[in-house]
């Protein structure tokens, strides 16, 4: 199934095609893919360029580590991401290298994930990001050190067919995807005026 976007403007083809989806084909995902789209991640935006994101990831071949994973997300992310080809923990670290408080790690994490997310759908696959997690598991699930903050848990694979899911999600996936009205969003120099349609 694909839900491109149904933008007010023509946008490039990734970022249009790019969505959640709950059910995922039963496809693996190749390691090369995989590498192409962590590689996107590695290449996103950061404060001071201190790439402040990590991931730990397991393919449902890797087995034990797979579930280990899953076992940190919340029942009802579990009921769906369980047949998703790949999961991974993000992480984001607390400090910056002088030691301080690492104030756009949280912003620097989500860039790269989304920088993964719209990898993903120029290949074809799709990311599910998810913060319905446990977090405390994350932690000690994977030995993260204590410098790195457990933030959210990304689902990647081909999309699949929405009736593979339980009656309720499989409805969501099929609901229209919605956004906020542009002039909501966008402010021309003082807060709240619109911007020109023409300009
Ligand atoms: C940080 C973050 C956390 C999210 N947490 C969940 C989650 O726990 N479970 C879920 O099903 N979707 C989750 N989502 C997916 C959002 O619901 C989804 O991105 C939003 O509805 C917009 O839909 P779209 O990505 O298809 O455009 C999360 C997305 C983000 C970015």
């Amino acid at each position: 199934m694909h839900k491109p976007a149904d933008t007010d403007l023509p946008l490039a083809v990734p970022i249009r095609d790019r969505w959640s989806p709950r059910a995922f084909a039963d496809r693996s995902v190749a390691p090369d893919v995989l590498r192409t789209v962590l590689e996107a991640a590695r290449w996103a935006p950061s404060a001071s360029n201190q790439q402040p994101w990590r991931y730990v990831v397991a393919r449902r071949e890797d087995g034990p580590a797979f579930e280990a994973l899953l076992a940190c997300l919340n029942e009802i992310n579990q009921r769906w991401a369980k047949h998703a080809p790949v999961l991974m923990l993000g992480f984001a670290k607390r400090t910056t290298p002088q030691g301080k408080p690492a104030f756009y790690a949280h912003h620097d994490l989500g860039a790269a994930s989304l920088s993964m997310a719209i990898q993903a759908a120029a290949m074809g696959l799709q990311i599910h990001q998810m913060a319905g997690i446990h977090k405390p598991a994350m932690v000690e699930t994977v030995g993260a050190p204590d410098d790195f903050e457990p933030m959210t848990t990304l689902a990647l694979g081909y999309p699949g067919d929405p009736d593979t899911l339980p009656g309720e999600l499989a409805e969501r996936e099929r609901a229209p995807r919605t956004r906020h009205r542009f002039d909501d969003l966008f402010f021309a120099g003082t807060w709240g005026d619109a911007l020109p349609a023409d300009p």
